[in-house]
């Protein structure tokens, strides 16, 4: 596939078996001769090998830098420690980047790319559903600090996407159920046929490979539209994001996944919608049972505590000026930006989870 990014374009290919032919795309798209491999030891055990070879036999010279897994070490002294290697093993700028990995990695591996001698290219190889349908198209890259998640980054497009559907099968079922989140985000917001379509997923390779390229569609058009996150349209993608974050941060980011924390949030937003945007309830109780069908929470433990998630909403950066950018949606297929839902909607929506 061929996707516009802002100004850039750059290919995603998605199909098995592609983790052999990594040297070959390399070779047809980036005219470059080095590079870093940038991964996590779990990834790194499974996969690197077979890239090196495909990249040695294609003719390049590659660097593995392994980092151990885990969003605690997506940071900047980590992004640092990873220059410092690519400046001891020789790369310059006219080396490219591989990050091999689920979102972590290619959110680390991307600033790296982004800042190494002021920017060389990125190859993504996402290893999990999660970086396939989401983390990897958009050019989001960045790291946490002890603050909060993703306060430092940059905008950095990959130049090649290589989505081996073959590596998925030894991601753990919860990682993999995780992605749904971000695939039934995208339905809600932009496409109620993949919705319909959702409601009787059965889970078939051919399917999954349909699938993820649908939602590497519809993420990269709406960035398309609005690559910097300025106009609103990208904000849609935070659908189920500003009550989700909350979440993930009131869980210490250790209790809930990503996609979890999502889910939950896309529960809330949806009774929101219901309140704040007209969308019909029984269209709102559709959303919770498919995540639920496809293996996602919808309800908090009982005993939570929801005055921490309430604090955490206060600190999401979404809130401008005192203004809450809260996405709806008015029905399946469509969401916009409201400015009249209230810290009061939230609480209710959370006290209700
Ligand atoms: N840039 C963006 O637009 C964007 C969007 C959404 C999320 N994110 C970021 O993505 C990150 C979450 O990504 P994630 O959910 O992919 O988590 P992750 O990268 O932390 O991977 C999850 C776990 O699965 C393991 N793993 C990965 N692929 C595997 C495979 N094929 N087989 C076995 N194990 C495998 C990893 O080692 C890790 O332990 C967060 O840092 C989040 O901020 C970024
Ligand atoms: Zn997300």
């Amino acid at each position: 596939m061929q996707i516009r990014g802002g100004p850039h374009r750059y290919r995603v290919v998605v199909d098995a078996d592609l983790l052999a032919q990594v040297g070959k795309y390399a070779h047809t798209y980036l005219a470059r001769e080095t590079c870093a491999i940038i991964s996590d030891n779990n990834v790194a055990a499974l996969y690197a090998e077979q890239v090196k070879q495909s990249l040695s036999s294609a003719g390049f010279r590659h660097t593995l830098i392994r980092i151990p897994a885990g969003e605690k070490l997506k940071t900047l002294e980590q992004a640092g420690a990873i220059c410092d290697r690519m400046i001891a093993a020789g790369l310059d700028r006219k080396s490219f980047v591989i990050g091999l990995g689920g979102g972590m990695i290619g959110d680390i591996s991307g600033f790296v790319a982004a800042i190494y001698h002021r920017g060389i290219p990125h190859v993504q190889i996402p290893t999990t559903l999660l970086a396939m349908v989401d983390s990897s198209i958009g050019g989001k890259t960045g790291v946490d600090t002890r603050d909060g998640k993703n306060l430092i980054g940059v905008f950095h497009q990959p130049s090649l996407v290589i989505d081996d559907l073959d590596v998925l099968k030894t991601l753990p079922r919860r990682q993999f159920n995780q992605g749904f989140a971000e695939i039934i985000k995208h339905a809600v917001v932009a496409d109620a046929k993949m919705f319909q379509m959702l409601q009787s997923w059965k889970g078939a390779t051919p399917a999954l490979q349909r699938l993820i390229k649908r939602n590497i569609q519809i993420k990269s058009r709406i960035v398309a539209k609005d690559e910097r996150d300025r106009t609103g349209e990208r904000a849609l993608l935070n659908f189920g994001h500003t009550i989700g974050h909350a979440i993930e941060r009131a869980g210490n980011y250790r209790k809930f996944l990503h996609g979890e924390a999502v889910s939950l949030g896309i529960v809330a937003a949806s009774a929101i919608s219901i309140q704040r945007a007209g969308l019909p309830e029984d269209q709102g109780a559709a959303i919770v049972d498919l995540l639920a069908r496809l293996g996602l929470p919808t309800r908090l433990p009982r005993n939570f505590p929801r005055t921490k998630i309430l604090n955490a909403v206060k600190f999401d950066k979404k809130f401008e000026g005192g203004k809450i950018r809260f996405i709806v949606t008015p029905r399946i297929g469509a969401a916009y930006v409201a400015d009249n839902v209230t810290v009061d909607d939230i609480c209710e929506a959370v006290q209700q989870l």
